[in-house]
């Protein structure tokens, strides 16, 4: 071949690798962001990302464009080994008209996530764009309709992630909310529907970017972000982080690390210490999470948003687990609207992705009030009964302290089909708290009596030497075993173990109607 072919090659990619230029890679850095391609080459293990469609170039001629430049068109597309799997990813290049969405970006976009579901391997979603690319009309739109599509396409056969490391403003901000997991970079990552300047002129609120649309308002408040990064390095370990959890797709299973599964298990006594002996007191959920996990890597998924129930992936010698955990620490560990939601939506995640469930219940009940009630806590609460009930991977459960009423059932109990459920000498297992229980049953009582306070306090500690224990419901086997705290990982490993071949057969449906 004649070298000047190979020469013109050359020149053609190093042209299209400059992006939008100089000034504009410049003004990237300065803002803290790095190039659409540094992060691929971060994420990816070393020279396995291999590029598709950098040739691609736009056909639209309106506003001027025809004459425009737009290398790769705004956007890098592509896969690549992340720890030695295979991954599929797309990256905004935003000093590419933005990084804007126009009908040849999307369909370079669409390619990609055709193949992820071809070949079953997850997809990643960098997201540093002005959204619809404005000159292309109704192609942007469409383009992002095919993304949405294959979003929804995608869910529950391999796992999305979406990284937010610059803006993402408008419909576009709809594909995020499709995938799995959002991470969101502090600062740099922006996310809304309508901006400022629109809400402004619609309701006369002032509100910054960064206060509508930054970490604060979604890790906290909207529950939109999963993680929150610090950078985009940060953003990038977190997504393999999570990745290391997860299979690559719907028919395989988590990734199985042999190292931890040959280590031997020791009682840990200092569970026996975390609960505190006067039942009213809080305590820290996270430091019995810790001990059972292996090496007490539990990887936190919406640390920040409904903190009264606590949701994440850890390990059981060796093999991922979803964990659902009442946190007494916040609300006392009530259920609400929004820790219903944040949990139902993990546990059929973990469903779809075939990684056992363990739940760990310390939960007074259902959050009462007028605002819960009005906001639909039924249905949301419901949404918990629904997802373990039709979650079919292993359901293990440990009652840490209370279990009281519904929240009990929504917490994974015998019947919502926990495949094993443990309690702890200080479980509490009944179908209200004793307070609640007394001014009910014993009311007249306590009203006529003379020293109602002391009748009170009579009343309540006969209702709780009956029911605050363990022992009445596991004479009625509603629970498989009371056991030591200290011997729970052990207990739990080996249950797990003999789950791990658990199949379960439903009738055949479309799907059910979880209530939205
Ligand atoms: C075309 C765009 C663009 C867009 C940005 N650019 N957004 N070009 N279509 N949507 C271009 C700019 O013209 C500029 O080009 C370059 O990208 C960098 O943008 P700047 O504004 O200079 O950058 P910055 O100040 O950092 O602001 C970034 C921004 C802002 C916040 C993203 O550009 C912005 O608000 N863009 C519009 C956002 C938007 O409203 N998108 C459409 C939403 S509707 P030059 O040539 O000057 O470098 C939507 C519908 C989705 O997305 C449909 C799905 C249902």
């Amino acid at each position: 071949m004649e070298k000047s072919k190979i020469e013109e090659l050359r020149q053609k990619r190093a042209q299209l690798y400059a992006g939008g230029g100089e000034k504009a890679m410049n003004r990237q850095r300065e803002a803290g962001k790095m190039l659409a391609r540094e992060r691929l080459a971060l994420l990816f293990d070393s020279e396995t990302f291999q590029e598709t469609d950098l040739f691609v170039q736009h056909r639209c001629v309106h506003f001027g464009m025809a004459q425009k430049e737009m290398p790769a068109d705004g956007v890098v597309t592509g896969s690549g080994l992340i720890d030695g799997r295979p991954v599929y990813a797309v990256s905004q290049d935003f000093t590419v008209a933005g990084g804007s969405v126009g009908e040849s970006n999307a369909r370079k976009i669409h390619k990609i996530m055709d193949d992820a579901l071809k070949t079953g391997d997850p997809f990643i979603f960098i997201n540093d764009g002005g959204g619809a690319r404005i000159q292309e009309g109704i192609d942007s739109l469409s383009g992002y309709g095919g993304i949405f599509y294959r979003n929804v396409l995608l869910s529950g056969v391999v796992p999305q992630i979406s990284i937010i490391a610059g803006p993402c403003a408008g419909g576009a901000a709809y594909s995020p909310a499709l995938t799995d997991f959002i991470i969101q970079v502090r600062h740099a990552g922006q996310l809304f529907i309508t901006g400022p300047q629109v809400i402004k002129e619609v309701t006369g609120e002032n509100i910054s970017a960064e206060q509508l649309g930054g970490v604060e308002s979604h890790a906290y408040y909207s529950g939109v972000v999963h993680f929150v990064a610090e950078s985009d390095e940060d953003a990038l370990l977190i997504t393999k982080r999570l990745l290391s959890f997860l299979p690559s797709n719907n028919v395989e299973d988590p990734p199985y690390i042999e190292a931890l599964a040959s280590e031997a298990i020791v009682d840990d006594e200092s569970l026996n210490e975390v609960i505190p002996d006067n039942p009213r007191l809080p305590y820290d959920m996270h430091d019995i999470i810790v001990r059972l996990v292996d090496n007490a890597d539990f990887l936190e998924i919406q640390e920040h948003f409904a903190p009264n129930i606590l949701i994440g992936f850890g390990r059981l010698l060796g093999r991922t687990i979803g964990i659902i955990a009442n946190q007494p620490l916040q609300k006392a560990g009530v259920l609400d609207i929004n820790s219903s939601d944040k949990a139902s939506r993990f546990i059929r995640f973990c469903n779809a992705f075939n990684i056992p469930l363990l739940t760990l219940v310390d939960v007074p009940g259902f959050m009462p009030g007028v605002d819960q009630e009005y906001s639909g806590i039924i249905r949301h609460g419901a949404k918990m009964l629904f997802a373990y009930a039709a979650a079919t991977v292993p359901k293990l459960t440990v009652v840490c302290r209370k279990a009281y009423g519904g929240a009990f059932l929504a917490m994974c109990s015998k019947e919502m089909g926990a495949d094993r459920l443990f309690a702890w000498p200080s479980a509490e297992i009944a179908v209200m708290g004793a307070e609640g229980a007394v001014n009910i049953l014993y009311r007249k009582e306590i009203q006529a009596a003379e020293n109602a306070a002391e009748t009170r306090k009579k009343v309540i500690d006969e209702y709780r030497t009956e029911f605050a224990n363990p022992y009445s419901a596991a004479a009625r086997g509603y629970i498989d075993d009371i056991i030591e705290p200290s011997q729970t990982r052990a207990i739990l490993s080996s249950a797990l173990e003999i789950l791990k071949a658990k199949r379960v057969l439903r009738p055949e449906k479309k799907h059910g109607l979880i209530p939205l």
